[in-house]
């Protein structure tokens, strides 16, 4: 016993320097994932009799906000894309929650038709809707076109959304208190809505067209806030973190090995998807946001968005303009 203390003492004098650089790092890493990990949702609010409905719930931070609601006593709906993926997800949710009020209803966000189908049948078959979380997303994906003929990240970021929600609004009215929450992203920072080129024909550029559709969450939270004043329903959008899903899906094939390789390592640090779901869940369900709305929130707390996402014109334009684009004018 005493020679093995001896060996370690001997190994400790002889790597002190190795070992302090190796445990500062450690303490380093360990600091900056609890930091990259963000706020909680700490509310212990129930949803039994409440409805929740949530785009792009088969996987991601979309499941992690479903499994919460299953798990509130909620019932909920999954609108998603690949109905297989939702049928595995909602069996899971199933499983882990104990509830089984879990509806999955095919939704794909860049057809205008399958949002109109969607919003038919939850119109003639759900009796209200308490929730509804606009968190579906795609990222900078080639120069592709909706069904619509709409350039495919602002159509399913935004297009499909604003049309979601606007003929949910009768429902969502009349299940008051209920709340609107869109998930948006900090890359809104450096977007900017092209409206002499909605749809960017004239350059493409993938990333200037996730920030753009971003940016339009932001607005399309803002403006249908004002819109919404004195009716209970209220409006959050919300910067998730940076978090380990699928959303990179376009961009890994694309790059080269040691971009690939650097963003692996990055991805051990940054959110989970539960970490990442908190922000959603806090605005869907917290009690002391009841009475905001029309505001930004990330790591479960208010923030200030940039700029342009105050602009109240381009909110109104934004409005308008997409109003026209889905033919609800
Ligand atoms: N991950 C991050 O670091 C991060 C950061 C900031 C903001 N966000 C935002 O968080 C939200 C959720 O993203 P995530 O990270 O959870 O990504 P994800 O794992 O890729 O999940 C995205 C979800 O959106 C669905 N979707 C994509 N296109 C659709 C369409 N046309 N119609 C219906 N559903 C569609 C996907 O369905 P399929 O399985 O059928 O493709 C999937 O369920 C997005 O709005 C994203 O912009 C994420």
């Amino acid at each position: 016993m005493q020679n093995y203390a001896d060996v370690l003492k001997d190994f400790a004098e002889r790597h002190a320097i190795g070992l302090t650089v190796a445990a500062v790092a450690g303490i380093g890493i360990l600091g900056l994932r609890r930091w990259m990990a963000g706020g909680v949702c700490r509310s212990k609010a129930r949803l039994d009799g409440k409805t929740v409905l949530i785009t792009g719930a088969n996987t991601g931070i979309g499941k992690e906000t479903a499994m919460d609601m299953a798990q509130r006593g909620a019932r909920v709906i999954m609108a998603c894309r690949d109905i297989p993926k939702a049928y595995s997800a909602a069996d899971e949710i199933r499983q882990k929650t104990g509830n089984n009020n879990i509806l999955v209803k095919k939704l794909d966000l860049a057809s205008l038709k399958s949002v109109r189908d969607l919003t038919k049948y939850v119109q003639e078959n759900e009796k209200r809707l308490d929730i509804l979380i606009n968190n579906a997303g795609i990222m900078m994906c080639p120069k592709w076109v909706t069904e619509d003929g709409f350039e495919m990240q602002f159509g399913v970021n935004h297009l499909g959304h604003f049309l979601l929600t606007n003929s949910l609004l009768d429902m969502l009215k009349r299940s008051a208190p209920s709340r609107v929450v869109v998930v948006a992203s900090v890359a809104h920072v450096t977007g900017r809505i092209h409206f002499d080129d909605i749809n960017l024909d004239k350059n493409y550029d993938n990333l200037v067209s996730y920030r753009q559709s971003k940016l339009a969450n932001i607005l399309f939270a803002r403006e249908l806030a004002t819109r919404l004043q004195g009716t209970g329903v209220t409006v959050y959008s919300l910067h998730p973190g940076f978090i380990r899903t699928e959303l990179v899906r376009h961009l890994f094939p694309h790059w080269a090995w040691w971009k690939r390789m650097i963003a692996s390592v990055l991805m051990m640090i940054v959110k989970s998807p539960w970490e990442g779901a908190q922000t959603s869940i806090y605005c869907a369900v917290e009690e002391s946001l009841t009475n905001e709305t029309g505001l930004y929130y990330s790591d479960c707390a208010r923030k200030k968005p940039a700029a342009e996402a105050l602009d109240d014109a381009a909110a109104k334009k934004l409005w308008d303009l997409s109003t026209s684009m889905v033919g609800l004018a």
